[in-house]
């Protein structure tokens, strides 16, 4: 079997949390271990009536088989991932790092507010100082903290573990591509760099066990904060488009523009894409609204698929055509 990496290709609120979902139970792997940030991501999920939204669990924790991780590049909310564990009761499968840095109240407080707060529209959690401390070589860690010592394991070597007995792993990426602290619209970026690569190194994936590559770009661009966005609508046209969202961790209002193709390109190449999934089609052609197969969509939405597949030299292979976890239209043999 394989290791999947799946990254956003804008900037975050891709819906990449309802892609891991589907790839998770649907690939069935035996570990799903999250990269990124820290809990500055929100992540919404549907099944069936229920909602989920998780900022710092894996967003793949619904396949009741896998054992859920968090690679030691992750700073983590010790309060925020307990109430995950006990909610979505995923305890005795839910493991972490030692090497996972951990916030405290301090990042708390120098997160929400001054420049971070003001200038970057930061999200307020605590991840950017708390891996500026890190940078420092001053932030505490999970091996630190009896309280944890229950969920640590050795991440790196669970996965590799893992893929050398052929069994499949889905590394989940966080934020997307242009929040990137090296690759983003700096200084409107998050504190690391979340592309595929980093990713891979968050976890302890090294470059040459990685066999797909899957960028998540939405039918439209969103960014929520500050920084630039290309062709940015009025609210009001967003909303007239129902291009109208609300940020999972802040509930600030999403800005919105039409898919960028010159954004996209760019995230194929950082990412070094295998296959590109695309998000909300239903919502740009309401006609598509929770099909499951390529045969049945109109004629306006494959050729948009299409365009997007010469445009970027990549294909497209899931695409998502409604909020719950089985909307899905999969093309992968
Ligand atoms: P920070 O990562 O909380 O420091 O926020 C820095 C910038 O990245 C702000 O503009 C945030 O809105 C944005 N950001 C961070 N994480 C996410 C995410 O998961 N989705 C969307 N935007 C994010
Ligand atoms: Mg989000």
């Amino acid at each position: 079997m394989t290791s999947t990496v799946v990254v956003g290709g804008f900037f975050g609120d891709e819906g990449k949390g309802k892609i891991i979902s589907y790839l998770a139970i649907k690939d069935n792997p035996t570990i799903i271990v999250r990269g990124g940030a820290g809990p500055n991501a929100g992540h919404t999920i549907r099944d069936g009536d229920k909602v989920y939204k998780v900022r710092m669990l894996p967003s793949g924790f619904l396949n009741k088989n896998a054992k859920v991780m968090i690679g030691p590049g992750v700073v983590i909310n010790p309060e925020v991932l307990k109430k995950e564990i006990n909610d979505f009761e995923v305890s005795g499968r839910s493991f972490i790092d030692k090497h996972c840095g951990i916030i405290e109240e301090t990042h708390l407080i120098r997160d929400s507010k001054g420049e971070l707060k003001d200038k970057i529209g930061s999200t307020g959690s605590g991840t950017g100082p708390a891996n500026a401390d890190r940078a420092m070589r001053v932030l505490k860690l999970a091996k630190d903290f009896d309280s944890l010592s229950s969920i640590i394991t050795d991440v790196p070597k669970e996965i590799n573990t893992a893929l050398s007995k052929n069994e499949h792993v889905l590394v989940e990426g966080t934020q997307g591509t242009f929040l990137s602290l090296w690759h983003g619209t700096y200084p409107f970026v998050t504190s690391k760099d979340v592309t595929a690569s980093g990713i891979c190194a968050d976890v302890g994936l090294g470059p040459t066990k990685v066999d797909e590559v899957i960028v998540v770009f939405k039918s439209y661009v969103t960014r929520v904060g500050t920084g630039p966005l290309e062709k940015e609508l009025s609210l009001d046209e967003a909303e007239k488009k129902g291009w109208s969202e609300f940020g999972t961790v802040t509930g600030r209002q999403r800005r919105a523009a039409d898919f960028d193709f010159d954004l996209a390109r760019r995230a194929i190449m950082l990412n070094g894409a295998t296959q590109i999934s695309i998000t909300k089609l239903d919502v740009l052609f309401s006609d598509c609204a929770g099909k499951t197969s390529f045969a049945e969509l109109s004629d306006d939405a494959k050729s948009f698929i299409k365009n997007i597949e010469n445009e970027l030299n990549t294909p497209v292979t899931i695409i998502g055509t409604g909020p719950a976890v089985n909307d899905v239209i999969d093309r992968r043999n």
